[in-house]
């Protein structure tokens, strides 16, 4: 069986992290998870004091950035030189950083050879906003996985409520719809579907609805099917 490169990209909140690492630990293939990268750049600018909207000096840092993936059970654990940092770039400061850094073009350029090295050896499933577009335009397999802004807000809502952190619905919602508009208009490397993509709707699926549909079109692929 031919190991893939997957793609999956799609608007915040649609499942992407739920469905590519399940999806991974279906197939035994690593997940790459680019929006973790734009995050360790937004941490290393933090703590080389670079600001974020500082393009040439926070592409010198993404050139020479040492970040590696691995599964330790249920968890895909981000390691930035040789340092456990999974838990630092998923505060919510490190969420605004990351989409800051990720709209400079320096940033994006010099983080697409190390995104293609990561990835090159295929029996990967790599997800992001632009991996099935611009990162990997050649992945045999390529998803894009939306649901409609009501059911994005409605299941961001119930992750901050059962995490214990108090949110409102509309707000939630105002939250994104405003991050869609960022990241569709933004001009290098905006949210799109690739043409080749298949198109998943996910608002009246379960994860593992999707999980099961993504499994059988890689597995009919890495088979040689269309
Ligand atoms: O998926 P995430 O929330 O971890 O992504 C963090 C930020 O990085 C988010 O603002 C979108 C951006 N991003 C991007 O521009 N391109 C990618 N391939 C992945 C993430």
């Amino acid at each position: 069986m031919r190991r893939l490169i997957v793609t999956i990209d799609g608007p915040a909140g649609a499942g992407k992290s739920t469905v590519s690492k399940r999806l991974a630990q279906r197939l035994g293939y690593r997940l790459l998870d680019t929006g973790a990268i734009y995050r360790a750049v937004a941490l290393a600018g933090r703590r080389a004091g670079v600001a974020w909207d500082d393009g040439p000096r926070l592409a010198e840092l993404a050139a020479v950035l040492e970040i590696d993936f691995a599964f330790e059970g249920d968890v895909n654990r981000v390691q930035l030189g040789g340092e456990d940092v999974s838990r630092q770039i998923r505060e919510p400061e490190m969420s605004q950083g990351a989409s800051l850094v990720s709209a400079l073009p320096e940033v994006r350029a010099a983080l697409l050879e190390l995104q293609r090295r990561l990835g090159a050896q295929g029996g990967v499933v790599v997800e992001g906003r632009d991996v099935g577009t611009v990162v990997f335009p050649h992945a045999e397999a390529k998803f894009f996985l939306t649901a409609t802004v009501d059911e994005r807000a409605r299941r961001r809502f119930a992750e901050l409520t059962a995490a214990g952190k108090p949110v409102d619905l509309d707000e939630t919602r105002r939250e994104i719809v405003e991050r869609d508009e960022r990241d569709t208009t933004r001009a290098a490397a905006p949210l799109r579907q690739a043409d080749d993509a298949l198109l998943i709707e996910s608002s009246a699926l379960d994860a593992d609805g999707v999980v099961d549909l993504l499994e059988r079109t890689v597995r009919a692929r890495a088979a040689g099917g269309p």
